[in-house]
């Protein structure tokens, strides 16, 4: 029978943070990945145009025979999700809700905190989820945009990284969380220095561990004789994709395709 594809989508290369994770579970499925690198950021964009480019991100999955669609976009998974699992029969998943159950799982004091991207935190998305699950809970939320260029730069002990770090979470530290949600794909890649600052009492939730360990629940990875193989498409720059690559997986990757995404589509 023909092995069809995971896919997986992200605004750019931060979602080989999530790619890592579903490898490390899924070692004999195939996988595609596509990141929208031309259109990158999507954290500043409005909900209807990140709607529109996950349409068409996950438009161009299917069209690669992919099985199923993950989301690997926090901005995406909090805007768009209700809209692609509506547009396509195959099943889509998104990061809130394996990120929000991991939260609530970890969580002794119902104190949680959120970071992301400004559309993440402005859509509400992981608060309203929390709030269907414990009515009781604490949420306190914060876009932290910096810290996706200084992930992208490779900053990960950088002064400049630490200084900006305290601005953003000191205030989670008043508040008195026990549990913080990495809500952005590119949060994972700080994480050392995150929880240096943070210390050890305060839990973090990588929304790339809790998607991976969610689709090991939907789709049984059956052993074969050979390993999954990866592809891997960008709709710009594969050079800077393949620097930030090598920093989040610690390995070069290929092939990696240029694909230009539209109302139609082409590969260079
Ligand atoms: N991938 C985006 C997210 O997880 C972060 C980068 C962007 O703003 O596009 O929300």
């Amino acid at each position: 029978m023909e092995k069809k594809p995971i896919g997986i989508f992200d605004s750019g290369v931060g979602g080989l943070t999530v790619y890592r994770e579903i490898r490390k579970k899924f070692p004999y499925e195939d996988i595609i990945y596509f990141g929208d690198t031309a259109r990158v950021p999507y954290g500043p964009k409005s909900p209807q145009t990140v709607i529109q480019y996950s349409l068409q991100n996950a438009r161009f999955l299917l069209q690669q025979g992919a099985k199923i669609i993950v989301v690997a976009c926090n901005t995406s998974s909090a805007v768009a999700l209700e809209f692609l699992k509506r547009h396509f029969l195959v099943p889509v998943i998104g990061v809130i809700e394996p990120g929000t159950n991991a939260a609530i799982e970890k969580s002794l004091t119902g104190k949680i905190g959120i970071i992301g991207t400004e559309g993440t935190i402005r859509s509400n998305a992981y608060m309203e989820a929390i709030a269907e699950k414990i009515d009781s809970a604490e949420v306190f939320s914060s876009a932290c945009p910096l810290f996706v260029p200084l992930a992208e730069e490779g900053w990960l002990d950088h002064p400049v990284t630490k200084m900006t770090i305290r601005k953003y979470l000191q205030p989670f530290i008043s508040k008195n969380i026990d549990t913080l949600i990495l809500g952005c794909t590119h949060y994972p890649i700080l994480k050392p220095a995150i929880r240096k600052f943070l210390g050890k009492e305060i839990k973090l939730v990588d929304s790339a561990i809790a998607i991976s360990n969610e689709l090991k629940e939907i789709l049984p990875d059956k052993e074969t004789e050979s390993l999954g193989k990866s592809q891997f498409f960008v709709s710009d720059n594969e050079e800077k994709f393949q620097k930030i690559a090598s920093l989040i997986l610690k390995h070069p990757i290929e092939p990696i395709k240029t694909v230009k995404l539209g109302e139609s589509w082409y590969i260079e």
